[in-house]
């Protein structure tokens, strides 16, 4: 595909973007359901400019046509790629993030600013104890310092078209995510509760933890989202787990006690804006404020639920203050019962992955 028609597509996403979708999703129909992007490469191109524009958006000139504005911003990418020293930090504070934040953060990092102009990495998941092994197996793959089966992809085929992943022996996650059920550290014959299972990358991982013996109660709002679960789960063939919906409310799927619960709970997601640039221009400090609201009712709607000595883990891919310490510190007040383990913030540039917030308690 010529650059003059990678732009064209990319543009004509662009269109659908402005009318309101966002562009991950409008990536993902327009790409998956036009028969004419097969080819990866071409997907992959046209991904790319797209993000690349959401990426560089404060710095390209709004009356220009889509198409002028798509290449000063791969030519932006491309500079800074080559120097990204060239680009100062007021630059960056000033143009790659919204006015809002600073009020909402208690730092910004000035390394995370030039992270954040990066193409994302692509991290995969093996299954527990596998990683070394399919290192060998296939190539461009580079583990993680924080965990053997947490690969770094460098190549350029299409993972999910590959053998392996369709036998279930990875999958795609990125590593903030694999840090999240590593630090739940499930047993083996334990009960869990993945709250907000959503797609089932979590529950994946802890069955995969738990040698799929125990159970896992994987919930959540979407019931199209916990369809999607169980067919992923087919795949990797997960067993030890029941999805049931749930609201969210005082209404608990189930009466039972656990010994872990995970509240992966909904957010602004400021951690994943360098795979997802568009969201740095539709997130608003509104947001922030109902989604704490949101985050601070799973945690204590579940906190009944741990059996003595049992473990709740708090999890989000954001980092604005009200969502991450927060939200801990007003629950740790008001939940005398729980012990507070550990709070920590993952930072994109120090991981080389999405950025993530992780508190844990034990009950007494
Ligand atoms: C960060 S995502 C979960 C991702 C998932 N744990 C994974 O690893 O793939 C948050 C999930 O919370 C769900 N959710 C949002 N509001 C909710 C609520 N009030 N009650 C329960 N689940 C909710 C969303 O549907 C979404 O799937």
């Amino acid at each position: 595909m010529s650059t003059s028609a990678v732009l064209n597509n990319a543009a004509r996403i662009l269109k659908l973007v402005q009318t309101g979708t966002p562009a991950d999703q409008a990536l993902r129909d327009s790409l998956t359901q036009d028969r004419h992007f097969t080819a990866p490469a071409e997907r992959r191109g046209i991904s790319r400019a797209v993000f690349t524009y959401f990426r560089w958006w404060r710095w390209l000139g709004e009356r220009d046509s889509l198409q002028k504005q798509l290449t000063a911003a791969l030519e932006l990418q491309a500079r800074f790629d080559k120097n990204p020293a060239g680009f100062k930090t007021e630059a960056l504070a000033a143009r790659a993030v919204p006015d809002w934040l600073k009020a909402e953060m208690d730092d910004i990092p000035p390394s995370w600013l030039p992270q954040l102009q990066r193409d994302p990495p692509l991290w995969i998941r093996a299954k527990a104890g596998t990683g070394v092994e399919l290192v060998k197996k296939l190539s461009h793959f580079t583990p993680a310092p924080q965990s053997a089966d947490a690969l770094r992809y460098s190549g350029l085929t299409d993972l999910y078209r590959t053998k392996e992943f369709q036998a279930g022996e990875f999958e795609i996650q990125d590593l903030a995510s694999q840090l999240v059920s590593l630090a739940c550290a499930p047993q083996p014959g334990e009960t869990w509760w993945d709250a907000c299972a959503g797609e089932g990358g979590k529950t994946m991982h802890l069955s995969d933890l738990m040698q799929n013996k125990g159970l896992i109660w994987a919930s959540d709002r979407s019931l199209r989202r916990l369809a999607k679960l169980k067919e992923r789960a087919a795949r990797a063939k997960v067993f030890n787990f029941r999805a049931a919906p749930w609201e969210g409310d005082a209404k608990l799927p189930t009466k039972t006690k656990f010994d872990g619960i995970l509240i992966d709970a909904p957010c602004t997601g400021v951690g994943t804006w360098q795979r997802n640039p568009h969201a740095r221009w539709t997130t608003t400090p509104k947001d922030v404020g109902e989604l704490a609201a949101v985050q601070a009712k799973l945690l204590s709607n579940v906190a009944g639920s741990l059996k003595p000595g049992g473990r709740l883990v708090y999890s989000v891919c954001t980092l604005t203050r009200a969502e991450t310490t927060g939200v801990a510190t007003a629950f740790t007040a008001a939940h005398p019962e729980l012990a507070p383990v550990s709070a920590q913030t993952l930072w994109p540039h120090e991981l080389d992955a999405n950025g993530m917030f992780i508190a844990t308690w034990r009950r007494k």
